[in-house]
């Protein structure tokens, strides 16, 4: 792979020289070429910027400079097709030397960089970061460069950085390390969060298996005890099988937790959580299959059937001890009574639901754990 950068501060890409990358260019699997936008500023002064038009704070990094740059590193002559406004790279396979160079320019205004968006450039045989700094770059540039070869406007985030290297460096190191060879252990990209090369291999983001879609769990080295913290058990058992389940299962709680946009998304999809996925999210919390839950005032009838006559399901405020308390004044000595989190159906986010079991004998009573499997939801408030 070729990768072009252009930028006022190449001094910024002498971080492409070390660690993995630096190797890999050592190597020759990447090839860079940075390149100083002044070399194509007109005056002696160097300038690459003007005022905006129309007023405003800040300048302006002026189109004619860009494009001068960009005519000699690809030459308009050079193969090319227009791209898509504001779509990813759609590489064919990877090395093929047919594909037009593809630039990139990275913009907090762009569409979001992913790993999907990395293992896809991954297979770009040559790719051309231009580095905005100031306001940004006249868009003239952008407009015309898209005329003859594909163009992405980019972001590495929702927040605003003072110039394009950083951003660049970051899309350089996630795109490198997904490049055949580059990474030492050849598993670990699939491995990683996201699912790392799962793009790459043609998984959609949110496949099942591996880390697709999801965020990694936890993970530990030696010692196996540290400072009264010890490594799970089933790390050290050996069984293959049982370690990449609860992988999963770590990696699925802490997705929950730290993203549920990306749970949202994967059990949007149909193929992308298992039963044993789902099981694991609902003891976390995550809302069980509501519409499925049918109640009248004395029993319950849960998905698959399962039905516990007795129980009453009356709407209550999540986490407010005040709405059990005056349930159980309601029905006068009641247990168990179990507040749920994770209202059913059209019962709003901000309510819960309190299943209350008046008219059964203790024998008869469910535990709370054949509460939780029934409703596959963890109890908020215990009885
Ligand atoms: C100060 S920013 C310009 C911000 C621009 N005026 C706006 O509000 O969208 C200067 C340059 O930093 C880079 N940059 C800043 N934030 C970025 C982000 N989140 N992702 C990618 N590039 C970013 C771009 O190259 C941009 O041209």
């Amino acid at each position: 792979m070729r990768i072009d950068i252009v930028s006022i501060f190449p001094g910024y890409f002498a971080a492409l020289d070390v660690s993995l990358i630096g190797k890999a260019a050592a190597r020759g699997d990447i090839e860079f070429h940075v390149h100083d936008l002044r070399r194509w500023a007109h005056d002696i002064h160097r300038t690459v910027d003007d005022t905006p038009f129309g007023g405003g704070p800040g300048m302006v990094m002026k189109p004619d400079v860009w494009a001068e740059a960009l005519d000699e590193i690809v030459p308009p002559g050079e193969p090319g097709k227009p791209g898509e406004p504001g779509e990813p790279g759609k590489p064919g396979e990877p090395g093929d030397a047919g594909q037009p160079p593809r630039l990139i320019v990275p913009t907090p205004s762009g569409v979001p960089f992913t790993q999907a968006g990395a293992a896809s450039y991954a297979g770009c045989p040559r790719l051309v970061f231009a580095c905005g700094r100031y306001e940004g770059i006249d868009v003239r540039f952008v407009d015309e460069a898209r005329s003859r070869m594909p163009v992405d406007e980019v972001s590495i985030g929702d927040y605003v950085l003072a110039g394009g290297e950083v951003a660049v460096l970051v899309m350089v190191e996630a795109i490198g390390r997904l490049l055949p060879g580059v990474l030492g252990n050849e598993r670990s990209a699939s491995d990683d969060s996201f699912g790392g090369d799962a793009a790459l291999a043609g998984a959609g983001e949110a496949a099942p298996g591996g880390m697709a879609g999801l965020l990694e769990g936890p993970v530990y080295t030696r010692p196996r005890s540290w400072r009264g913290r010890d490594v799970p058990d089933v790390l050290l058992s050996g069984n293959h099988a049982v370690i990449e389940r609860w992988r999963r299962d770590a990696a699925l709680r802490r997705t929950l937790a730290n993203r549920p946009d990306l749970i949202q998304r994967a059990a949007a999809d149909p193929a992308g959580l298992d039963a044993r996925d789902r099981q694991v999210l609902a003891e976390a919390g995550w809302p069980p299959h509501p519409a499925e839950v049918r109640r009248d005032d004395l029993s319950l009838t849960f998905r698959g059937g399962r039905h516990l006559p007795g129980a009453g399901l009356r709407a209550g405020e999540a986490g407010k001890t005040s709405s059990l308390t005056r349930l159980r004044g309601e029905y006068g000595t009641l247990k168990p009574a179990v507040c749920f989190p994770s209202a059913p159906g059209p019962v709003p986010p901000d309510t819960g639901l309190a299943l209350v079991c008046p008219h059964m004998s203790p024998a008869d009573k469910p535990s709370k754990q054949a509460l939780r499997e029934m409703l596959s939801c963890t109890p908020l408030l215990p009885n």
